[in-house]
């Protein structure tokens, strides 16, 4: 039998380092679909596309080729053959990516592709709508949350050579983003009702893992 772990939850929650490291525990490949959709944006915004024009969005959305590996260890992402693992991580990318995911045509192809990639099982996939929409039938369902400080703070690390991300400014950015991902008509952010939640404030990555670890061999 194989088993499909999903974790979802807003930005800076945690959910990339936790699915990693119980997919490197597991065994498991690891899967993560906010890549997707940054390499889409960062691929939009190379061909000057107005990202905040939905129907521009649409019309390009099935020209690229995303290719990403799930080597939980190594997991590259390319967009017409070139590594976009680098520049899919910056702020500009990270501004816009929320107006690109909103547009249907763009969820409906990235959709379509991870569920490819899910299909074989023995997976932990991340993203916002993974235990909702991409793989509702998932034996484990994890919904990550922590607070907006603890989470601001944590992106404000991972962007740490960009002078401009102070705690503040990647405070009110983040919370743009979360409220534009949470209340978007297609596949907004939201708990699945069978999805387990941790609260991930006051633990450490370690704790994090092995709270869904657990949880997971309870389920299975
Ligand atoms: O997890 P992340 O911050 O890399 O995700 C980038 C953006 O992609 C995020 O603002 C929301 C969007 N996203 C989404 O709409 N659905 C997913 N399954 C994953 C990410």
């Amino acid at each position: 039998m194989t088993l499909v772990i999903a974790v979802d939850g807003p930005s800076g929650s945690g959910k990339s380092s936790a699915a990693k490291g119980v997919a490197r525990a597991l065994g498991f490949r690891y899967l993560d679909t906010g890549a997707m959709y940054r390499a889409m944006t960062w691929w939009m915004l190379r061909e000057a596309v107005a990202v905040l024009d939905a129907d521009a969005v649409a019309a390009r959305s099935a020209e690229p080729v995303i290719e990403l590996g799930t080597d939980p260890d190594a997991p590259a992402i390319q967009v017409d053959g070139v590594d976009v693992s680098v520049p899919i991580r910056t702020r500009e990318v990270t501004n816009a990516v929320s107006a690109v995911s909103s547009v249907p045509a763009v969820r409906k192809r990235l959709v379509l592709l991870q569920r490819e990639i899910i299909a074989p099982g023995n997976i932990v996939a991340e993203g916002r709508d993974i235990g909702t929409v991409v793989a509702p039938d998932a034996a484990v369902k994890i919904f990550l949350t922590a607070s907006e400080a603890v989470r601001a703070q944590r992106r404000v690390k991972e962007l740490a050579a960009d002078p401009v991300a102070t705690v503040e400014v990647t405070r009110t950015e983040q919370a743009r983003r979360d409220l534009l991902d949470s209340t978007r008509k297609t596949s907004p952010l939201i708990k699945a009702d069978d999805a387990h939640e941790i609260d991930s404030t006051e633990l450490g990555l370690h704790e994090v893992i092995e709270a869904i670890l657990r949880f997971a061999k309870e389920q299975t």
